[in-house]
């Protein structure tokens, strides 16, 4: 038979802030059913993310590393079109349970109606990490709390440190403000 013409590429993006196992579970999933599998990292995540968008991408390139047919890419503007220009027909997206499905369903058809053809696939998270998410992973740290078995433990360190600088930025802020 002869060797493929054509690639299916999917385009798995989010704004890893940071990126969790669940990530990671996803994207190792979406990398077995596409031929080739492009995670785009958003740049300016409107929620102040903790970390940059150099380090979202490097530490996603380093979690993903071992999967030959993945890569990394940061983007900015819509999802259409970062998907346009990667040749990604399909945008992959976590499903953890109904409020993220009814979400995701919006976003689907909102991404689709922009671009008709751009279909998203939705993949159920894995039952023993449907409660993972990054917000979760900041809170805990923040309150130092242990991150393990949410995060990989190289992500951990990151987020442990980040966490630290966190606080103590908040506490040099508050003693900074007047009575
Ligand atoms: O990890 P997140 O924060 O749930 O990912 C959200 C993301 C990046 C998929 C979404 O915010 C997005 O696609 N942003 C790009 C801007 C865009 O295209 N907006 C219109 C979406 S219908």
């Amino acid at each position: 038979m002869s060797e493929k013409e054509w690639k299916r590429i999917a385009i798995v993006p989010g704004s890893f802030d940071p990126v969790t196992l669940a990530h990671f579970d996803l994207i190792t999933r979406a990398a077995s059913l596409f031929d080739e599998v492009v995670v785009g990292v958003l740049e300016n995540a409107s929620k102040k993310p903790w970390f940059s968008a150099e380090g979202r991408v490097l530490m996603v390139q380093r979690e993903v590393q071992g999967l030959r047919n993945v890569r990394v890419i940061r983007f900015a503007g819509l999802l259409v079109d970062i998907a346009a220009t990667e040749g990604a027909a399909v945008i992959v997206r976590g499903v953890r349970g109904g409020s993220d499905l009814e979400y995701e369903t919006l976003m689907a058809r909102m991404n689709a109606h922009l671009r008709p053809g751009l279909d998203t696939v939705f993949l159920p998270s894995a039952p023993h990490l449907s409660h993972v998410a990054s917000r979760l992973v900041r809170e805990i740290a923040y309150l130092g709390g242990s991150v393990a078995g949410l995060v990989s433990d190289k992500v951990a360190l990151a987020v442990a440190t980040r966490a630290e600088e966190k606080r103590a930025d908040d506490a040099s802020s508050r003693e900074g403000r007047p009575e």
